[in-house]
């Protein structure tokens, strides 16, 4: 029987990043986790003794068709491989399914777009999980400009780095058109944090160059988006440098730095900030699990009809920006949106 106060979740494919998602699932209050699929024999059943042990209802399906047929699952949850994700989005949605899909939605604005057409036709709520956007030192981010201390906001500076170890070198086997490489992987992050600031503006050109290896990856990239009228955000990232995951915000009046963006769990969230004038100020605030807060918020826009924080048309500008990265470093010049 379902439960309208609890949306009922299925999670389609056994992938590491379930070690954060399935306890979020868990744990959330208007959430319960149904069902999960693997199409590798004992992998969705060792996922749930790994990351829910106490879990011990769950439904275990040997392929996402026969999840994506249980009419009891209200939602699901995909953290396939990035090329994968566009195809699955788009099955659950036909099935009637409302979506949390990890990020990369997609690797092409026309995929994002088959989405968006989908969604309304099939009147489901979908969603890009950019779960960092649901740490609530970005709010105070927000607050902080909002207040004008640091005064209109001209440039941006967004950094996500760490050297990757041998372990995950299968996330840059194959190559970018197969969503492979730092662009999909943490690029996507760079570049969503990068516009933050410029909450309603419109990018309007990109300019970006990228080190790439034998299988067609990139593992490092650096570029600019201008969002016209003298404001631009930097991104920088990649797998050759030791760990950076912030953004720095400078005004006409002065600047601020969030120091932990995709902040683990643990991490102390940090904020600092100075103005013209000769202040300056650290804030720290309170530790908190963004993988939580993004599934609770999406169970909450399901249930109770309210449109999600990250809306469809934020994951086509991100996509399109990614694109027009993709192209100016291909071809060695700045591309015009
Ligand atoms: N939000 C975040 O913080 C965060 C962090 C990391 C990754 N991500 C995103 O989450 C998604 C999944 O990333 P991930 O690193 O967790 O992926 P992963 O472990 O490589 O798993 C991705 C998919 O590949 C299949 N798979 C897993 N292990 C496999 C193996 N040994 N051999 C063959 N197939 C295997 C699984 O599907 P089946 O079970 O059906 O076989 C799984 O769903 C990606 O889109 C990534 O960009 C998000």
């Amino acid at each position: 029987m379902t439960n309208n106060t609890k949306l009922r979740w299925g999670i389609l494919g056994a992938a590491r990043i379930n070690q954060q998602l399935m306890p979020a699932i868990v744990e959330a209050e208007n959430s319960e986790l149904v069902a999960i699929a693997s199409r590798r024999p004992g992998a969705a059943a060792e996922t749930l003794a790994k990351y829910a042990p106490q879990q011990k209802d769950v439904k275990i399906y040997d392929n996402p068709d026969s999840l994506l047929a249980d009419d009891s699952i209200q939602v699901v949850y995909i953290p396939l491989a990035n090329k994968e994700h566009a195809q699955w989005v788009l099955r659950a949605i036909e099935h009637g399914k409302h979506v949390l899909c990890e990020k990369p939605m997609a690797l092409t604005v026309a995929d994002i777009e088959a989405i968006e057409t989908a969604a309304q036709k099939h009147k489901v709520t979908v969603m890009e999980g950019f779960m960092y956007r649901f740490h609530p030192q970005h709010a105070r981010v927000k607050e902080i400009i909002d207040s004008g201390l640091i005064g209109k906001v001209r440039s941006v500076r967004s950094c996500f780095s760490y050297l990757m170890q041998p372990a995950r070198q299968y996330r840059i086997a194959d190559s970018i058109e197969n969503g492979s490489g730092a662009m999909w992987d943490i690029g996507c992050y760079a570049i969503h944090a990068a516009r933050l600031p410029f909450y309603n503006e419109t990018p309007v050109a990109i300019s970006a160059m990228a080190k790439h290896i034998e299988s067609g990856a990139d593992i490092s990239c650096n570029g600019i988006i201008d969002f016209g009228d003298g404001k631009y955000a930097h991104f920088d990232f990649g797998f050759e440098h030791a760990r950076r995951a912030e953004y720095e915000i400078i005004g006409t009046k002065g600047g601020l730095k969030c120091h932990n963006v995709w902040a683990k769990q643990a991490e102390t969230p940090v904020i600092s900030w100075w103005t013209e004038a000769g202040e300056q100020n650290e804030e720290i605030l309170a530790l908190a699990n963004h993988f939580l807060l993004e599934v609770e918020h999406f169970s909450d826009c399901v249930l109770n009809n309210r449109n999600p924080a990250l809306s469809l048309e934020d994951a086509r500008t991100n996509c399109k920006v990614i694109g027009a990265a993709l192209e100016s470093v291909k071809k060695g010049r700045h591309i015009k949106l």
